[in-house]
């Protein structure tokens, strides 16, 4: 299948799986209308459809790793209403809209990442058709991730620790974006019971294509335009923060993404069926948004 229809047909699925959490009423329902408004704005879910396609290299039925994918990405929208609050990134715009305490308050926002964080160990708990294992390797997957010597950890480099060498900002980088980027390939192939070293190759495509995305992040936080980008120009270094591109220029970090790049797409070459995602990594290389 043709590469755009592919990745459109995983999205949909998790556009649809998202949009049916979180609708009760109750007498807090400002809470689900908050965590709603972040999950449902619009955001690229590059972290779901790699959870949906390595569940299918795996030889699964790629549906039901729906629940690990949502999973995922209900943690990665936390981080983001986190990450844009005043005492973190301090940032007003996302995916082209008002972020989420700037709608809600920061209050609400804080509580509605709160909220989102056991809502996606639930997804995973309760995830039909996978077994106890299955679930118990998914929530470690995960939890290991999320937490403190994953994308938090690397969340508290990021903000209270001034880092500025090329080791630095490399750990810093893996922590806070590719820990959840490897996850998410981690979490298809424990959807589709794949073994350790498949596992393991799974997480350094992850590594790899993390750290090139997390550059090109930065290279668009300079060079990107707000309407496409979808988020403010200029952020980092606003908040007087180093990347990799004021440490080393434009051009040589937009080369490391591409080496990055071709470190992620090796590390799964020979994954018979693994086309869909070398062209994904490629465009990553581009993307603008
Ligand atoms: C933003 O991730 C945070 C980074 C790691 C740079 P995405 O660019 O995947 O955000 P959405 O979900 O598509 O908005
Ligand atoms: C990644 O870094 C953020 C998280 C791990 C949540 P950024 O702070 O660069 O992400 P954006 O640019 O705000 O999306
Ligand atoms: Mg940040
Ligand atoms: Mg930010
Ligand atoms: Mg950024």
């Amino acid at each position: 299948m043709e590469y755009e229809r592919q990745y459109e047909q995983y999205r949909l699925a998790v556009e649809e799986y998202l949009d049916g959490l979180f609708t009760g009423s109750a007498a807090y329902g400002r809470l689900y209308e908050a965590m709603r408004y972040s999950v449902l704005a619009g955001g690229k879910r590059i972290r779901p459809v790699l959870t949906l396609e390595f569940a299918r290299l795996g030889g699964a039925d790629w549906r039901t790793a729906l629940p690990y994918a949502c999973a995922l990405e209900l943690v990665h929208n936390y981080s983001l209403i986190h990450d844009d609050l005043p005492c973190m990134d301090d940032d007003d715009l996302r995916r082209g809209k008002p972020t989420n305490h700037k709608v809600y308050g920061e209050t609400l926002a804080i509580l509605a990442g709160d909220a989102l964080q056991p809502e996606a160990f639930r997804l995973i708990a309760q995830a039909p058709g996978l077994s106890a294992e299955s679930r118990i390797a998914a929530t470690e997957v995960l939890a290991k991730a999320a937490g403190a010597d994953g994308m938090v950890g690397g969340q508290v480099l990021d903000t209270l620790c001034l880092v500025t060498d090329e080791a630095g900002l490399t750990q810093l980088n893996r922590l806070k974006t590719c820990a959840m980027i490897s996850a998410a390939a981690e979490l298809g192939c424990v959807a589709a019971g794949m073994d350790g070293e498949k596992r393991r190759q799974a997480r350094e495509f992850g590594d790899g294509l993390g750290l090139a995305f997390q550059l090109r992040d930065d290279i668009l936080d300079v060079t990107g335009s707000e309407d496409v980008f979808g988020k403010p120009i200029g952020s980092d270094a606003e908040e007087g923060k180093t990347t990799f591109v004021n440490l080393k220029g434009l051009e040589k970090c937009q080369r490391e993404v591409e080496r990055q790049t071709a470190r992620a797409k090796a590390a799964i070459s020979g994954w018979p069926g693994c086309e869909f995602l070398m062209e994904l990594a490629d465009r990553m290389v581009k993307r603008v948004k």
